[in-house]
């Protein structure tokens, strides 16, 4: 099944241009079906409706675990390791983990979760969070996953977006010294979510914690009296298997929506063909499973593959910068990816801390969530890869469910700091303002694809027009990505950034609005405006310039009590990283803040500003540059 050779890619593509329903058709072949699909795609990017193998039946779970279990059921699944060096370890095999699946399932079940209800987890990158979110697809519950590092009210806002009967957490996370309190967040969380029900507590921690009769339970006591057999929800191929919540350029996130069958089969083939997941390898991605790198990552393409899948419960810099080394030496790990923010940081810790272990057991290297710049790029391949290994640079995003430009480790070529190609069955584009496509090579542009893939989003969870709107009117008949990119003189692509009001900050999507809208809450504040701005280790440092009812007179006092807004608002990942205190922000005559110029002078430019004659009152920016000087 896997593209082994050059030559195989070539003929993969070759396929794909000339039938694409049969290429996909032929990927889809071998899963578990309870009901063979009836028609492969139907589409249409101006109203946004997209389906795949539709009338088909299936369950994803059946396909993680169960068709495993002939082969593999002794074979471990997922290899759990600790925040705590001193902790052991769990393996835990395809049979144990179907077994978890399956009584979690069944706790749900008791709980009263049905098909199709919403089931929030905020949890710490336990083994029991992979359990959860399989459980919810066993029973066609739809999870939405909400990253442990987010406040409360992010927190409450995505349990109310989707109406959420069920929330799992824990009484606490450990990330590095650090001890999140889960619970008393999630129990402030929940003073405002009037569709939870019952609350499901995982003991993690061991802190003291309130639960709340008839509402909160204990994983462990649900669990005790659980039955091992839970027959899986037959799902239709477009049902909703999750929800997961990215920024946008409005102060609302957006919830976006996969589904079942083209979600599965494109996890699934992307995953083995970029890595090269052989049997036996282990395979670590680093992300969270709060993200969409960990959903399809760390649980769906590999266990769809039956591969065995490291999750990691903690930091890089804990109890040191080896600590991810010293996981590869210790546990042998084949396959290493991780973004580039981590790259930055632990390069900048120096290679004492690499050097120490051995790293020969690497043979594929990957980067996701940000342009990786070619200093960390030759570090990666040079101190961590040995100049033997292959790294893949891939981009994607939420919204397209799996990875869509990269090349394949070690099959067709890498260069440094480009994603390289589409994978076979993708076709994307640059294309300019108008839209037109940029055919030519040495072009720069805008990425946007043209055509289905499987695992692409549906819609945003119950505003279908914002999906429209977002992804499908800038280029009517193709999907925006939002991102700039480059392509050079062979044809190969290179990401370079957001084009929109979204910052990429330490590989974590954030909306400037909903940053601004926290530091608008700070009472001597009247307006403010959010950019990024070059950082060496984050990629983007966040910078904030704001406008106060009366000048601060203690500006680090000021600078803390709006960063303690946005962490109660937002979260500790969206913190200001400089503060600039102006009178006005540069706007054009329809009141537009003209990002463009804050950018420019956030990374320290102050002469070549491009065109301000539309800005309604263009000594705004003398100003504020004089400010930024000072
Ligand atoms: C945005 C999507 C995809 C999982 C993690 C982020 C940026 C992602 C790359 C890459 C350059 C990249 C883009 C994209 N991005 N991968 N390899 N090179 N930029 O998912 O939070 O939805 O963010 O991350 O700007 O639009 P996300």
């Amino acid at each position: 099944m896997r593209i082994k050779t050059l030559e195989e890619y070539k003929n993969q593509k070759k396929k794909f241009d000339d039938n694409p329903e049969k290429f996909w058709e032929e990927k889809a072949e071998s899963f578990i079906w309870h009901k063979q699909w009836d028609e492969v795609l139907n589409w249409d990017f101006n109203t946004a409706k997209v389906n795949w193998f539709s009338g088909g039946k299936l369950n994803i779970t059946e396909n993680c675990l169960d068709r495993h279990l002939k082969e593999r059921s002794n074979q471990i699944a997922i290899k759990w390791i600790a925040n705590d060096p001193n902790e052991d370890n769990i393996n835990i095999t395809y049979k144990e983990l179907h077994a978890q699946v399956c009584k979690f399932s069944n706790v749900l079940r008791k709980r009263g979760v049905k098909k199709g209800d919403r089931v929030c987890l905020y949890m710490p990158m336990v083994l029991e969070l992979s359990i959860a979110v399989l459980a919810c697809a066993r029973i066609g519950a739809i999870h939405s996953v909400v990253f442990a590092g987010f406040s409360a009210k992010s927190l409450s806002n995505r349990i109310n977006d989707a109406e959420c009967t069920v929330l799992i957490t824990s009484d606490g996370g450990f990330r590095g010294n650090k001890v999140t309190p889960l619970k008393d967040i999630s129990d402030l969380a929940m003073q405002k979510t009037p569709s939870i029900e019952s609350c499901i507590v995982l003991k993690r921690t061991d802190s003291e914690i309130e639960m709340k009769k008839d509402r909160d339970f204990w994983w462990h006591d649900e669990m005790m009296t659980a039955d091992e057999n839970a027959p899986a929800e037959i799902m239709d191929s477009e049902d909703e298997l999750f929800i997961l919540y990215t920024s946008g350029s409005t102060g609302k996130p957006k919830g976006i929506v996969h589904t079942t069958a083209g979600y599965m089969i494109y996890a699934q083939y992307s995953f083995q063909n970029v890595f090269q997941y052989n049997e036996g390898d282990l395979y670590w991605c680093t992300a969270d499973i709060g993200w969409i790198t960990g959903h399809s990552y760390i649980i769906y393409g590999p266990l769809l593959s039956g591969a065995i899948t490291v999750m990691f419960e903690g930091v890089p810099t804990y109890p040191d910068a080896g600590r991810f080394w010293e996981i590869v030496e210790k546990n042998k790990i084949n396959i290493f990816y991780t973004a580039p923010t981590a790259i930055r940081a632990l390069e900048a810790k120096g290679t004492g801390f690499v050097r120490k272990y051995d790293l020969s057991s690497l043979k594929v290297l990957g980067t996701v969530g940000e342009p990786i710049n070619e200093d960390a790029w030759n570090w990666y391949f040079k101190e961590i890869g040995g100049e033997r290994c292959p790294i893949v640079d891939t981009w994607w995003q939420t919204e397209t469910g799996g990875i869509m430009i990269s090349n394949l480790a070690g099959i067709n070529k890498a260069k440094a700091t480009f994603a390289t190609l589409p994978l076979p069955g993708i076709q994307a584009c640059i294309v300019d303002d108008a839209g037109n496509e940029l055919k030519e090579n040495n072009i720069e542009g805008k990425l946007s694809i043209k055509y289905p893939w499987p695992s692409m989003a549906r819609t945003i969870y119950g505003d279908h027009k914002r999906y429209i709107d977002t992804y499908f009117s800038a280029y009517p008949g193709k999907y925006f990505s939002g991102d700039g990119c480059y392509k050079d003189e062979e044809g190969l692509f290179r990401i370079t950034g957001r084009v929109d009001d979204v910052l990429i900050v330490s590989g974590h999507n954030l909306g400037t609005a909903e940053i601004e809208s926290a530091i608008d809450e700070h009472q001597n504040v009247c307006e403010s405006a959010i950019v990024g701005y070059p950082h060496s280790i984050k990629g983007n440092g966040v910078y904030a310039f704001i406008i106060c009812h009366e000048k601060p007179s203690n500006l680090q006092e000021s600078n803390k009590e709006i960063n303690d807004l946005i962490v109660k608002h937002v979260g500790p990942i969206a913190k200001v990283d400089k503060f600039l205190y102006i009178d006005g922000l540069p706007k054009t005559r329809s009141g537009k803040i003209m990002r463009r110029i804050l950018r420019k002078i956030a990374g320290g430019e102050t002469t070549n500003l491009g065109d301000t004659s539309t800005l309604l009152d263009p000594t705004v920016v003398e100003s504020i540059i004089k400010e930024s000087i000072n």
